[in-house]
């Protein structure tokens, strides 16, 4: 098979969905327009621990418009049916309203049902709940937390013992909330015993499998739709109660029911990034080698669910460390379970390897770049099986050259800038390359136009756009050519968009998927004797601008439409797939090198950041313009990370106080200034057929760390907290 020339990939793009979504008619789930529906709003509990004595609903079933109010003294028992799919973590996840027991501040009590979303809001505040409470336990603080999973290699403990140099720190790392724009919303619709579903999701399939186990229907039974998903951040990949509370009440009426969680209840009754303590033990010699890192996560997740994240794969792998101890311990708390959030696992553990590096490099009076590279490691030490590719060093060079990293004075507090302390830090940045199973179909028209499909997402990243780019090239079509589709069950599956593997998992399968269609066209042209191209090498043909074509003779050819209009035929079409080898003989990961600049007010302790730069391994980058925003957006999160995000809980009742989007702080235009990405020229097969590691979860990591690095370099001051707060430097 010729391999076909690639035009649209590592083009720079608009998004294929740009106009829709910026004159409003892309439909967000609660956006679609479902003849009958009516509207359900949940009420949930102000208790965190105890159970429900009382509930009266006569005021609000009394309301004008109100079809129903729903509580576990009316509902039916739900099946609630294993379901290894969806990414519910280990335990017994939440049952909504089938039995009088509260786990959680928030947690769904009753749902009221009208015909109105007015009606069913201000019913909703007369839904009168009375509670037995207990006290609750919902801080980390100090709480020995259980075993999760260990790791050795080596003797850390008498390496640190015999080191020349040891850090032996503590860091704290904030609860943050996932916050996307568009809060998460249901549409439910029975036709008989078939549910759809129109649902905010990561994962259409994920919500199919869970909807069908709460009801104990068939998987095939449900259909999920989600074209368009306002920001998800990790909150979209897992299905919450809400969707089960859309469905039963649509069950209940007799009618579609649209439900839309409150911003507030956004921070209840969903998930989170959980708070960390990380206990960290480095020793080192005289010259910069990192001998020996003991590592002690925790983390907190709930009494019903064990939450899990990737926390110990960096302390395995970063770096050339020959005596590594791990253990990760979860506290269960009386909370709702966290879930995956912006670089999970990798952003919260990066922040206090990276910090502690860059102390060892002060401690040593080395250069915190140069200990990075004195610390590369030729392998994966935790596998012993060599990187697919690591450009890690090469990350570094180029970042301290398009940073001016050389100018740094290497001494904290030594650059002034009026009331400002001004400072630099760097860190590294690095997240796994996942893949799965994905599968797509392709169809071309007698037109010469392409639809392709696969049950993917695109919470924002650019889904449509890249797939469009990949499909394009693979079929020899212009991209305006070639329509992407997505968010629907009824396509051929596809994994969740998370854990960065959408991109090289889908883009493959819809790769695959083309080259099948492409080579189909190409054997009916050269099997076909009124064909120019009959009895050409089907080898020897590519397709360049809709026209199929002897590649050393341009000239000898003839187009897509021809060819069908010339056969009768309507269409030709394909299915394909990529299904990556279960072990891989590589280790394969994303990386970066994130540099940042920050000024820090010597009266005000407020933190800036001037400006940053990150430079990207990623492997081929296919949509370079989304690409950047990827990379951009991802900095901004890392901002937030660092400096401003954080979820406060009242531990005498376990309320969030800051359950909205004045008092939970998220960077603004204002705090955004010079943000700049740079990708190396990569392009990485042992990873996957399109050469791509993922970039959506690697942009977050790092960034943090650059940023408290860059603020102990402006001031002197080492904070092991996240987020850093104007407090911590006065
Ligand atoms: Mo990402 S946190 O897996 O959406």
């Amino acid at each position: 098979m010729s391999p076909q020339p690639q035009k649209a990939v590592g083009s720079p793009l608009s998004r294929v969905d740009g106009r829709l979504k910026v004159t409003g008619k892309a439909a967000y789930a609660v956006d679609h327009d479902i003849p009958g529906a009516v509207h359900a709003v949940v009420v949930d509990s102000s208790i965190a621990l105890g159970r429900i004595t009382g509930i009266d609903t006569s005021a609000a079933e009394a309301c004008p418009g109100v079809l129903k109010v729903i509580t576990h003294r009316n509902a039916p028992r739900l099946v609630y049916r294993d379901n290894p799919v969806s990414n519910n973590p280990r335990g017994r996840r939440l049952r909504v309203f089938q039995d009088d027991q509260v786990l959680f501040f928030g947690q769904p009590v009753a749902a009221v049902v009208a015909t109105t979303l007015e009606a069913a809001q201000h019913a909703a505040s007369l839904v009168e709940v009375s509670y037995e409470a207990r006290q609750p336990t919902t801080d980390l603080a100090g709480r020995p937390g259980n075993p999760l999973l260990n790791y050795a290699r080596g003797d850390a403990e008498a390496a640190l013992a015999s080191a020349e140099v040891r850090l032996d720190r503590e860091f704290h790392l904030a609860r943050n909330h996932h916050n996307p724009i568009e809060p998460h919303a249901t549409i439910a619709r029975w036709d008989g015993d078939k549910l759809t579903l129109w649902d905010k999701t990561q994962y259409v399939i994920g919500t199919q499998n869970e909807a069908a186990a709460v009801f104990g229907i068939p998987v095939e039974n449900v259909r999920v739709i989600s074209p368009f998903v306002g920001g998800a951040f990790g909150t979209g990949l897992r299905t919450w109660p809400h969707v089960a509370i859309a469905a039963l009440a649509a069950r209940e009426v007799g009618r579609p029911v649209k439900l839309a969680l409150s911003r507030r209840q956004m921070y209840f009754t969903v998930g989170y990034r959980p708070r960390y303590e990380y206990k960290l033990r480095l020793g080192a010699d005289r010259q910069g080698r990192v001998t020996a890192m003991a590592h002690e996560p925790t983390y907190e997740t709930s009494n019903h669910e064990t939450f899990w994240e990737a926390t110990l794969f960096l302390g395995q792998m970063l770096y050339n460390v020959p005596n590594v101890s791990q253990t990760l311990r979860t506290v269960s708390l009386d909370v709702n379970t966290p879930l995956w959030m912006r670089g999970p696992g990798f952003s919260s553990t990066s922040f206090c390897i990276e910090v502690a590096m860059d102390e060892l490099a002060h401690e040593l009076g080395i250069d915190p770049v140069e200990l990075r590279l004195r610390n590369e490691p030729t392998r994966d030490l935790s596998t012993g099986q060599p990187f697919s590719t690591r450009r890690l060093r090469e990350c570094f060079r180029v970042g301290a050259r398009e940073f001016g990293w050389d100018r740094r004075n290497p001494k904290p507090r030594s650059t002034r800038d009026g009331d400002w302390l001004i400072g630099t830090g760097v860190a590294t940045g690095c997240y796994d390359t996942n893949r799965a199973r994905a599968e797509a179909h392709a169809r071309l028209d007698a037109n010469g136009t392409a639809v392709v499909q696969s049950a993917a997402s695109d919470a924002g990243p650019g889904t449509y756009t890249s797939m469009t780019q990949v499909a394009a090239d693979a079929l020899g079509l212009a991209v305006r050519e070639v329509e992407f589709r997505l968010g629907d069950t009824l396509m051929p599956p596809a994994p969740p968009q998370g854990a960065s593997q959408l991109m090289a998992s889908v883009g493959s399968a819809v790769q695959d998927t083309c080259d099948k269609l492409r080579q189909q066209a190409i054997s009916l042209a050269v099997g076909d004797r009124r064909s120019p191209l009959h009895g050409v090498n089907p080898d020897d043909v590519v397709v360049i601008g809709g026209r199929l074509q002897v590649k050393d003779q341009p000239a000898r050819g003839e187009t897509y439409r021809q060819l069908l209009a010339r056969n009768n035929l309507t269409h030709l079409e394909a299915n394909g797939l990529y299904n990556p080898e279960a072990e891989s003989p590589y280790s394969m990961y994303a990386y970066s090198a994130v540099f940042a600049e920050v000024g820090v007010d010597v009266n005000l302790g407020l933190v800036r950041v001037r400006r940053m730069l990150s430079v990207y391994d990623a492997g081929r980058i296919i949509s370079p313009k989304l690409a950047d925003s990827q990379a951009v957006g991802g900095m901004v999160g890392g901002i937030g990370m660092a400096l401003l995000e954080h979820t406060v809980t009242d531990h005498r009742d376990g309320r969030i106080v800051n359950a909205n989007l004045a008092d939970y702080l998220v960077p603004v235009n204002a705090d955004i200034r010079d943000l700049r990405a740079i990708y190396l020229d990569g392009d990485d097969r042992k990873a996957d057929p399109i050469g791509v590691k993922g970039l959506g979860e690697l942009v977050k990591v790092g960034v943090a760390p650059a940023i408290a690095n860059a603020v102990f370099h402006a001031t002197g001051r080492r904070v092991h907290e996240l987020p850093i707060t104007a407090e911590a430097l006065l």
